[in-house]
């Protein structure tokens, strides 16, 4: 799994290449390169040196950046009043100099276990939910689309970016013809939220999607390096990021399995479902994915289906699924295929939000339309 990112101001010291554990973004020794850079980079703590003239203005402007960035203090001096008035404006840990790694490490840990459960680096809580098929034409699109959707019905605003860069449907699934993409975002040297802002399209949902690539050669020129840096700026301002990924294992796909806190896997009833859902979870273990952050969703459920049941995914998963979404041809494909979503009342788009109201411990997600949809009426 990802090392966490580190910050480093105003100290250059060979100690600092060698913390382990952690992966210095950055090292900076002026204030306004500084505030650039933890604007970009998704860093959840800072070392910096707490003998510098100026160390308490730092810390107090980079936490009206970053107001939950984990902050290090590194002192020659045994003036305490100075450790206090430090610790007074947000610096959480110190280290001494001649600086030793472990008291580094020992320091940089208790740093970040004070910070709250689910707080990221930025200023909102975030979750990244990612979704994969485990199978061609499972849903992960659909299930993305209105998951996102839920999402954005009680956090105002939901990421949804389309990682599938060769055949993504997000856009067309909304009938969007968007004149910017990720690709064009990955044109500029550095970014920030403006130029994040300016690709992605805001719907009336509080969704805002950012498009895959018009051509699938841009696609290609698209590297894992770029996609991390735009989920981690994404993860700083939006409570919910969701990501819609193809089903291949490249290193693009494993950064946006790496930076989500749940891989969502959507199966079919099928043989060839349940086998692929059992081989990709079997994979993500070995490459040190627990289980706690998979989750299963049986798509185009039906109770009429004997052979191959909820249960027997189960058993290959060793885990039960988070949700049914039944089959709903009918709404559903003609909703894709106009770029219209269907109605909140659709059964499929119920059973979605109650994926939402599960994963978000928000169960004030869909209630409005519950009562009507557990009729089976609906759109
Ligand atoms: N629950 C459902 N009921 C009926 N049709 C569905 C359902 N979920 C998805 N579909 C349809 O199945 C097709 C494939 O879905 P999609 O979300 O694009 O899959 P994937 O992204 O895994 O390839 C689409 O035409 C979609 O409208
Ligand atoms: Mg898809």
């Amino acid at each position: 799994m990802a090392t966490r990112k580190i910050c480093i101001h105003g100290i250059h010291d060979p100690v600092l290449q060698k913390i382990d554990g952690f992966d210095v973004a950055v090292t900076t020794t002026k204030r306004d390169e500084l505030r650039t850079a933890i604007g970009i980079e998704d860093v959840e703590a800072m070392i910096l040196d707490l003998d510098a003239d100026d160390a308490f203005d730092v810390i107090i402007e980079t936490l009206e950046v970053k107001p939950h960035l984990a902050i290090v203090g590194v002192t020659g001096s045994n003036d305490v009043s100075r450790i206090i008035h430090a610790q007074r404006v947000g610096c959480r840990q110190f280290a001494s100099r001649p600086l030793d790694v472990r008291d580094l490490i020992t320091a940089l840990q208790g740093a970040l276990q004070d910070v709250p459960a689910g707080v990221r680096s930025g200023d909102v809580e975030s979750k990244t939910f990612a979704v994969v098929g485990s199978t061609g034409g499972a849903g992960a699109t659909t299930l993305s689309c209105y998951l996102s959707m839920a999402l954005a019905e009680v956090a105002k605003t939901t990421a949804l970016v389309d990682v599938d860069f060769e055949f993504g449907m997000v856009a067309k699934a909304w009938d969007l013809s968007p004149r910017h993409t990720i690709f064009d975002l990955c044109q500029f040297d550095e970014f920030d939220r403006q130029n994040v802002e300016d690709v992605m399209i805001e719907l009336p949902s509080g969704v805002s999607v950012l498009p895959r690539p018009a051509g699938i050669q841009q696609g290609q020129e698209i590297d894992e390096s770029s996609l991390k840096e735009i989920i981690g700026l994404l993860q700083t301002w939006f409570p919910y990021v969701v990501l819609d990924i193809p089903r291949r294992l490249d290193a693009r796909t494993g950064c946006a399995i790496e930076m989500c806190d749940k891989l969502l896997i959507v199966c079919q009833q099928t043989v060839a479902g349940v086998l692929n859902a059992g081989r990709l979870t079997d994979g993500l273990l070995e490459f040190g994915m627990s289980l706690d952050q998979i989750e299963f969703v049986i798509n185009r459920y039906n109770t009429k289906i004997h052979s191959v049941t909820a249960d027997q995914l189960e058993k290959r998963v060793n885990k039960k699924p988070i949700g049914l979404v039944p089959n709903h041809y009918k709404s559903v494909g003609a909703a894709s295929d106009l770029g219209e979503p269907v109605t909140t009342r659709n059964p499929v788009r119920k059973a979605i939000a109650d994926i939402a109201a599960a994963l978000s411990g928000d169960s004030s997600i869909g209630s409005g339309s519950r009562w009507v949809s557990s009729l089976g009426i609906g759109g």
